[in-house]
C-alpha cells in the first residue's frame, strides 16, 4: 500500500450527501490521498467544486474520461486501497448489488478488487423494505463492510432508523479497513473486527417470558428484551445470519429475522428448533423459573376470592441446548444476579454446560432490566474473565460477541 491510503469517497444522491463533505475533509486530514466520485444524482446535492477544494483529487463525475484520464473506472477501481461510499441510497444498493456499471461510481466498484465500505442513509421505511436488507445482505456476503444507518432526524422533519453514520465512525470504518490491508490481515476482503461474524448463524433469545394465571392474567419480570435485541443487532451489523426469539414488541433491527414467543414454552420450542441449525446461541432472554401449573380458561372472577395458584417447574432452556449442543457450536447464558453475581454466575455456567456466562449485578445503577446500559463480567468455561464497565448495551453486546469470536473454531 502506497504512503498515502488511496481512498475513492463515493457520494450518492441523497439529503446526507452534504455529510460526506465532512468524510472528505477528515479523511484527507487522516492522511489519504482521496478520490471523490459523484453520481449525477448527488450534483443535486452538493457541487463537485465543493469535494475538488478538500480532496487531494478533482471530483469526478462522469464514465466517460479525457484525455488524461480515458478509462477513469478501472484506473480509480485499480488505484484505490479501500473506497466508501456515505451516503449510498437505496438505488446506489440495488445497483451494486446487482452488478450494473451504468455510472462512474458502479462502476468503478465493480473494476476494484479494494475493500469496500457501504454507508445507508435513507428513510426508515427504504431501509427496513426487504428489498434494500437483501440487497445489504448479498453485499455483506461478498466482504462490503457496512456501518449501519444511526437513528435520528430524517429529512422532511421525520425521526427513525435510516440516518447516516457520523461522519467520525465512517472514517474510523474506513481507517480500520485500511489498516487490515496494510497489516496485509484481509486484502480486499472483509476486516475481520467488522465482519467476523459473516457467514454464521446466530440465534438470540430475548425478554421475558409472560407465563398465564388465566386469558387476562400473567407471572413475567422485569426484562425489557434491549441486551438482546442489542446482541441481535451487533451479530448482523457483523456480518451474521441473524435470528431473534423474543418475547417483547420492540421493533426488529434491520435485517434479522423475528420469531415473537411469550411463554417459557413457547420459546423453548422456537429455541430448540432454530438452534439446531445455529452456529452461535445466546440466551439473553429472563425465562421464568415457574409457571401456574393450571391456567383458568376463562378471566378468574373476583367474587370467587383469592384463587390458590400452584405454580409447577418450567424446563431449562439453556440447560437443554447444552444437552443438545452440536459440535462446535457455542452457547452464551446471561446471569442476572442480585449479589455474589460472579460466585453464581461461575456455578450455573458449569451446570447449564455453556461457553460463556455473562454475569451482572442487577441491582447496580444504571445496570440490566429496562436501562440503556448495562454492567457486565464476561466468564468463560476456560476460566477467562472480561469485565466491561457501564456501558451502552450495544458496546456490551460487542464485547459479548467479541469473546463469542474467540471461542468460535
Ligand atoms: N434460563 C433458561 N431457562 C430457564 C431459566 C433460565 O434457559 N427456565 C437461562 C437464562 O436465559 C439465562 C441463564 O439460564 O441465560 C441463567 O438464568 P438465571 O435466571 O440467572 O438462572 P436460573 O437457572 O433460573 O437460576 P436462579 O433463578 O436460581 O438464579
Amino acid at each position: 500500500m502506497s504512503a498515502a491510503p488511496h481512498v475513492v469517497l463515493g457520494v450518492a444522491g441523497g439529503i446526507a450527501a452534504y455529510k460526506a463533505v465532512e468524510v472528505c475533509r477528515r479523511l484527507t486530514d487522516a492522511g489519504c490521498e482521496v478520490a471523490p466520485v459523484l453520481t449525477e444524482a448527488a450534483t443535486h446535492f452538493v457541487a463537485p467544486l465543493t469535494f475538488s477544494a478538500l480532496a487531494s483529487q478533482p471530483a469526478r463525475t462522469s464514465l466517460f474520461g479525457d484525455a488524461t484520464d480515458p478509462i477513469p473506472h478501472t484506473r480509480l477501481g485499480q488505484w484505490a486501497d479501500a473506497i466508501v461510499v456515505a451516503p449510498a441510497t437505496a438505488d446506489l444498493l440495488a445497483r451494486y448489488a446487482s452488478g450494473m456499471a451504468n455510472d462512474l461510481l458502479t462502476a468503478t466498484l465493480l473494476a476494484t478488487r479494494a475493500t469496500v465500505v457501504v454507508c445507508p442513509a435513507m428513510h426508515t421505511e427504504m431501509w427496513e423494505h426487504p428489498a434494500v436488507q437483501e440487497n445489504l445482505a448479498t453485499l455483506a456476503r461478498r466482504g462490503v463492510v457496512i456501518v449501519p444507518p444511526g437513528d435520528g432526524r430524517l429529512a422532511g422533519g421525520d425521526a427513525g432508523p435510516g440516518r447516516l453514520a457520523e461522519p467520525g465512525d465512517i472514517v474510523a470504518a474506513v481507517s480500520a479497513v485500511l489498516e487490515a490491508v496494510r497489516e496485509g490481515r484481509t486484502p480486499g476482503g472483509p476486516t475481520p473486527r467488522l465482519r467476523d461474524l459473516a457467514g454464521r448463524r446466530v440465534v438470540v433469545s430475548a425478554g421475558g417470558t409472560r407465563e398465564p394465571i388465566d386469558p387476562v392474567r400473567f407471572i413475567s419480570n422485569r426484562s425489557s428484551g434491549k441486551q438482546g435485541h442489542a446482541l441481535a443487532r451487533a451479530a448482523y451489523d457483523r456480518g451474521a445470519e441473524v435470528v431473534l426469539v423474543t418475547t417483547t414488541n420492540r421493533p426488529a433491527p434491520p435485517g434479522v429475522t423475528v420469531v415473537r414467543v411469550d411463554t417459557a414454552a413457547s420459546m423453548e420450542a422456537a429455541m430448540l428448533e432454530q438452534a439446531a441449525s445455529a452456529d452461535i446461541v445466546i440466551m439473553a432472554a429472563a425465562v421464568a423459573d415457574f409457571r401456574p401449573k393450571a391456567p383458568a380458561e376463562a378471566k378468574l372472577p373476583k367474587a370467587d376470592g383469592v384463587p390458590d395458584i400452584v405454580l409447577e417447574p418450567t424446563s431449562d432452556i439453556l440447560r437443554e441446548l447444552g444437552r443438545r449442543r452440536r459440535a462446535g457450536q457455542v452457547l452464551v447464558g446471561f446471569a442476572a444476579e442480585t449479589g455474589e453475581a460472579e460466585e453464581r454466575a461461575v456455578a450455573k455456567l458449569e451446570a447449564k454446560g455453556v461457553d460463556l456466562m455473562v454475569a451482572n449485578d442487577v441491582t447496580a445503577a444504571g445496570v440490566g432490566f429496562d436501562h440503556d446500559t448495562n454492567a457486565v463480567t464476561i466468564l468463560g468455561r476456560d476460566g477467562g474473565r472480561r469485565v466491561v464497565e457501564l456501558s451502552s448495551k450495544r458496546q456490551v453486546a460487542d464485547a459479548v460477541l467479541d469473546s463469542v469470536a474467540g471461542c468460535l473454531e
